[in-house]
C-alpha cells in the first residue's frame, strides 16, 4: 500500500502535504468517482441511491420531481437541506455536486429567482450531473468542474454553500473553508454534512492513499 509522506517534506504545503502527494490523493479521489460516475453499487458502506435518500429524510416531493436517474447517482453522507432552510430567490453553491441530486434539491429549493451552482473535482462525475439535469425539468442550474479546492466564483456571491461528503475527501481543508467563505455573501451560511474521525486511524490506514478514496 502506498505511504503518503505527510509532513516528512521540507515544501510542505497545506495540509502538510508535498505537491506530489496533493495531486495523487486528487486522482485517487477522481479514478473513485470517475467509477462511481458509471455505477455506484457497492463502493460505499452507507445507503445511497433512492434508499439512501428516504433513510436521510430528503422531501419526498422533491424526490419524486427528482426522478431515477438522479436519485440513483446520490451518494450523500447526510442531508444538507435539514440544516436550515434554503429560500426562493437564494443563491446556493453545492460543493461537491458529485451526480446533481443534491443541485436538483437546491434548485427546486430556490426556484426561478434563484441559482444553483455546483462544483466538482472530477470530470466524468460533472458530466453525469449536466447528463442526468439535462433530463430534469429544471433551469436554473449550472456546473462547473473543478481542478483544486479553488471555488470559481467571485467574493460574496452565495446566500447559501451546501456540501455532502465532500470535504473529508479533501487533503486541502482549510483551503476548502476558505473558499467557501470567501464565496459566501455576508451573513450568508454553510451547511455541510460530512465524515469525521472520532479517534485516531489504525497505523496501517494513516497515510495511506488508498484510503482517501474509501
Ligand atoms: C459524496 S459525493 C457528493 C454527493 C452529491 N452531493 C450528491 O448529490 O450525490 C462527493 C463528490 O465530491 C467530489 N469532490 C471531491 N473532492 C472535491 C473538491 N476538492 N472539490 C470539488 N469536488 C470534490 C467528488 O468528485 C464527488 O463527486
Amino acid at each position: 500500500m502506498r505511504q503518503l509522506d505527510q509532513h516528512a517534506s521540507s515544501a510542505r504545503k497545506p495540509g502538510g502535504f508535498s505537491s506530489g502527494d496533493l495531486k495523487e490523493i486528487r486522482n485517487v479521489i477522481r479514478k473513485k468517482y470517475a467509477e462511481v460516475s458509471v455505477s455506484a453499487d457497492g463502493k460505499f458502506q452507507y445507503p445511497i441511491g433512492r434508499d439512501g435518500a428516504i433513510a436521510l429524510g430528503y422531501d419526498p416531493a422533491i424526490m419524486q420531481k427528482a426522478g431515477p436517474r438522479l436519485l440513483e447517482s446520490f451518494c450523500g453522507v447526510g442531508n444538507p437541506f435539514s440544516l436550515g432552510e434554503i429560500r426562493p430567490g437564494d443563491v446556493v453553491l453545492d460543493f461537491g455536486c458529485g451526480g446533481g441530486f443534491d443541485l436538483f434539491v437546491a434548485g427546486s429549493l430556490v426556484g426561478e429567482s434563484g441559482r444553483a451552482c455546483g462544483i466538482d473535482l472530477t470530470e466524468e462525475m460533472a458530466k453525469r450531473a449536466k447528463d442526468n439535469l439535462a433530463g430534469a425539468d429544471i433551469t436554473n442550474i449550472e456546473i462547473r468542474k473543478v481542478d483544486s479546492e479553488n471555488v470559481p466564483y467571485a467574493d460574496h456571491t452565495f446566500d447559501v454553500v451546501i456540501s455532502n461528503g465532500v470535504i473529508n475527501l479533501s487533503p486541502d481543508k482549510s483551503a476548502c473553508f476558505s473558499e467557501i467563505y470567501r464565496a459566501l455573501k455576508p451573513g450568508g451560511r454553510i451547511q455541510f454534512a460530512d465524515v469525521v474521525l472520532e479517534s485516531k486511524l489504525p497505523a496501517d490506514l494513516s497515510g495511506s492513499l488508498e484510503a482517501w478514496s474509501q
